[in-house]
């Protein structure tokens, strides 16, 4: 069956304003977070820069809030991220590690923040956009490639493995909705750690759209060769953002093409076997991070900002 998720904002800016963790602060967000989702992913807490306050601590609380709420909702967790170029704390990416101790540091990290989880996160984002737009490695961005080679990556997911051998080891990343450069770049790399024997099981699209750049048509069929590879697939972080008229409010017409973007991409999970996995990124407008980083542009939820359902869901809704 197909679990359709949400993401449980926090930690994250709009207009340069931090939220608190809407999960433990606002009872609305926390009703329509356990009623109509059946998974939960961690916008921003699991990432190194929220569980790793030093080299030498964890912080889980913030984590902690969102696996309890879905253990007590019966929801499923898709766990986000533990190789990744973006939040990483200062400690760590202006620390002049030398490779032997990053590597022991990343090996502990996916040791401890998996192994604490075991059993109760069904997917990780083992390695979040390692690949840019033209289907190179990130490899000055990224300090783990960076630093100790694309050999990192394969480690990671054998790591993450032998912390929850039944979790299910995903690569996630935007604009890999359609078939090109990037996308390209990643069957590659998939199919070369299959042929290693590496435990990797899971190709997803975050899906941060835009209706200026129109829906990406080949969503199943792209999907569809990675699970050819015997691949689980997903549509992770879906948001359809719009540049936004004088005034703030998005047009009629507006509402309808978003609600069009959200039905296709469901419709695309829906079509590809192995796609079990739905999640919208954070709800509602006023808790997303769409305008807090694209300049005019907003709307992106399938919420206004009290909690009442846009086109957009009506559209899930009708096509689940
Ligand atoms: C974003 C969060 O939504 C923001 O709150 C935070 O400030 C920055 O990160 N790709 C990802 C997500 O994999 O982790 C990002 O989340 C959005 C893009």
């Amino acid at each position: 069956g197909l679990v359709v998720g949400s993401a449980a904002a926090g930690g994250g800016h709009h207009e340069d304003q931090p939220y608190p963790d809407p999960i433990s602060s606002d009872q609305a967000y926390r009703d329509v977070l356990g009623r109509e989702f059946s998974s939960l992913s961690p916008e921003n807490q699991m990432k190194w820069e929220y569980v790793r306050p030093t080299r030498e601590t964890y912080d889980f609380a913030a984590a902690d809030a969102i696996v309890d709420f879905a253990a007590q909702h019966g929801q499923v967790v898709r766990g986000h991220t533990l190789l990744w170029h973006s939040q990483n704390p200062e400690w760590l990416e202006n620390g002049n590690f030398s490779a032997e101790e990053l590597r022991a540091m990343l090996r502990e990290h996916i040791h401890t923040v998996v192994g604490r989880y075991a059993g109760r996160v069904q997917q990780w984002d083992v390695a979040n956009e390692i690949f840019d737009e033209s289907g190179t490695l990130r490899t000055t961005e990224n300090i783990w490639i960076r630093e100790l080679g694309p050999g990192i990556i394969a480690d990671a997911f054998r790591w993450a493995h032998e912390a929850d051998p039944n979790a299910k080891l995903f690569f996630n990343d935007y604009g890999v909705e359609s078939d090109n450069a990037k996308s390209d770049a990643y069957y590659a790399l998939i199919q070369d750690l299959l042929a290693q024997g590496v435990p990797v099981h899971g190709f997803s699209a975050q899906a941060h759209l835009d209706l200026d750049d129109g829906f990406p048509a080949d969503l199943a069929q792209n999907l569809r060769r990675f699970a050819d590879l015997g691949l689980d697939t997903a549509i992770t972080e879906l948001d359809v953002r719009m540049t936004l008229p004088q005034g703030g409010a998005p047009t009629e017409q507006q509402l309808a093409e978003q609600a069009d973007f959200y039905r296709r991409a469901l419709q695309a999970c829906l079509d590809v076997s192995s796609c079990h996995s739905f999640t919208v990124w954070g709800l509602p407008d006023k808790y997303s991070w769409v305008p807090g980083t694209f300049p005019d542009q907003g709307a992106a939820t399938i919420y206004w900002d009290d909690f009442t359902p846009k086109p957009a869901h009506h559209a899930l809704l009708n096509t689940l």
